[in-house]
């Protein structure tokens, strides 16, 4: 099954489907390891990730990393990491519907070839793709929902804008990350 991954990346990694191909420094396709237990899907590449064509090694990425050891989990043994979207947006800004049409193939293969059974829906760009009924991050976040192939699926902030909001009180959106990936590592637990 890895062998087939690599053929997608291989593929992806030499896309012009979308004029984000323009921009790029690198395709960021995916980063972790490959597993069938728990994917995380973020939004798409900042600066740094563009740069080393690795997802999530900015100042959100370290951020991330600490949540995943505040139980017990960390990307070089349990998490595959990408994106919505495998290029970088000019200035960050938010993909446009046709690069997200563009690019759903290469996340539907990633999924359809790994079959996770958890999936971690980071942020709002994610979970329009992934839940599009959904009305955003903040009604949708912490609640379980059936997702591809008989996983489950988990909307989460984002850690952008954790850094963004500061607070760690009880109600924050900090401390609500702190309920999700406790509840996250429960299920994971379970597997
Ligand atoms: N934010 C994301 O959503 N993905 C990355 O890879 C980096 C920052
Ligand atoms: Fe291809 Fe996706 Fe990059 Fe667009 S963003 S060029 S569709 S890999």
């Amino acid at each position: 099954m890895f062998e087939d991954l690599e053929k997608v990346k291989e593929k992806c990694l030499a896309c012009k489907k979308c004029a984000l191909s323009q921009s790029r420094t690198n395709v960021v396709f995916s980063g972790g390891i490959k597993n069938s237990k728990l994917m995380l899907i973020g939004e798409a590449p900042g600066f740094w990730e563009d740069q080393k064509a690795e997802p999530f090694v900015g100042r959100a990425g370290q951020l991330l990393d600490k949540i995943f050891a505040s139980v017990g989990l960390s990307r070089q043994k349990d998490v595959y990491i990408c994106n919505t979207i495998k290029c970088r947006p000019p200035e960050n800004r938010n993909p446009l519907p046709e690069e997200k049409l563009a690019c759903k193939e290469y996340l539907d293969e990633q999924i359809r070839i790994l079959k996770p059974r958890i999936i971690m829906v980071c942020g709002n760009i994610a979970l329009n793709s992934m839940l599009p009924s959904e009305r955003g991050i903040s009604r949708a976040r912490g609640k379980w929902f059936d997702g591809p192939y008989g996983s489950k699926m988990m909307p989460i902030f984002h850690p952008s804008y954790l850094l963004r909001n500061d607070s760690r009180e009880k109600g924050s959106p900090k401390w609500l990350m702190w309920q999700d990936i406790q509840e996250i590592k429960r299920e994971y637990d379970k597997l």
